[in-house]
């Protein structure tokens, strides 16, 4: 069964990346690329990642016009990425511009949207002239990614039993926020385990420092998928 684990790869260089996955392998985990890497590494990291075998979630939140977003989906999918992510605030047409792009690339890359940043609470949603509460906003923007034909949402693993009863089952979510039993929070606030974010319904959990800055990175990775594999004896 083809993992539920996402790592973060948090690298400022293609070098530090590259030293980090020699050691993993694509059966046990997926990779994600974000914008400190891929600003530093470029199309050629997520070339190589691809060429190793690795499923990737392109972590670049495009937010343009239409047309825009449209094209960079398209190159993003070029790169033979597994996942990429749009702002759902970018809006519905913004949203279907991106997924008929992949369609009309014939492309199998799964399109999802951010909602509401983690980062922003009821006060930085009021100066942006949003009155709806946090909750409120990622429901109704939830909403319209599906409407919008994407395949999922990146959600907090707080949301996602609400919005897996809303959406169905189909709908991707994508969790980051994870830390396993005892793992040191960083600077994450509301924190869930990998047992409790299946539990709730995540698709797949993203995990970065845990793993990344473990001593033993391997071990975190194999209680993790180990935590996550339904017991098959409840
Ligand atoms: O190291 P850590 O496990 O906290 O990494 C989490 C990853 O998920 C980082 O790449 C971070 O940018 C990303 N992320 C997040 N919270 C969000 C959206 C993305 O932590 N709301």
């Amino acid at each position: 069964m083809s993992s539920k684990l996402i790592i973060a790869l948090d690298f400022s260089t293609k070098q530090q990346a590259l030293d980090f996955v020699k050691q993993l392998s694509p059966a046990n985990c997926k990779l994600k690329v974000g914008f400190e890497l891929y600003v530093a590494a470029g199309p050629d990291l997520v070339r190589q990642l691809v060429d190793l075998g690795y499923d990737v979630f392109l972590d670049l939140k495009f937010h343009d016009i239409p047309n825009t977003v449209a094209s960079a989906c398209r190159s993003a999918a070029s790169l033979g990425v597994w996942m990429m992510n749009v702002h759902a605030s970018g809006g519905d047409i913004m949203m279907q511009a991106a997924k008929q792009a992949l369609v009309d690339a014939a492309s199998s890359s799964k399109l999802i949207a951010v909602t509401v940043l983690t980062s922003m609470d009821a006060q930085q949603l009021k100066r942006i002239n949003v009155s709806s509460s946090p909750q409120e906003q990622v429901k109704q923007l939830a909403q319209l990614t599906q409407k919008s034909g994407l395949d999922g949402v990146v959600c907090s693993a707080r949301e996602a039993q609400y919005l897996r009863e809303q959406l169905g089952e189909d709908f991707l979510m994508v969790t980051p926020g994870i830390r396993p039993e005892g793992a040191d929070a960083g600077d994450q606030k509301r924190l869930m385990t990998p047992a409790e974010a299946c539990r709730a319904g995540v698709s797949y959990i993203v995990v970065g420092r845990p793993i990344t800055q473990a001593k033993n990175p391997l071990a975190v990775i194999e209680q993790i998928n180990k935590d996550m594999t339904p017991n098959p004896n409840p």
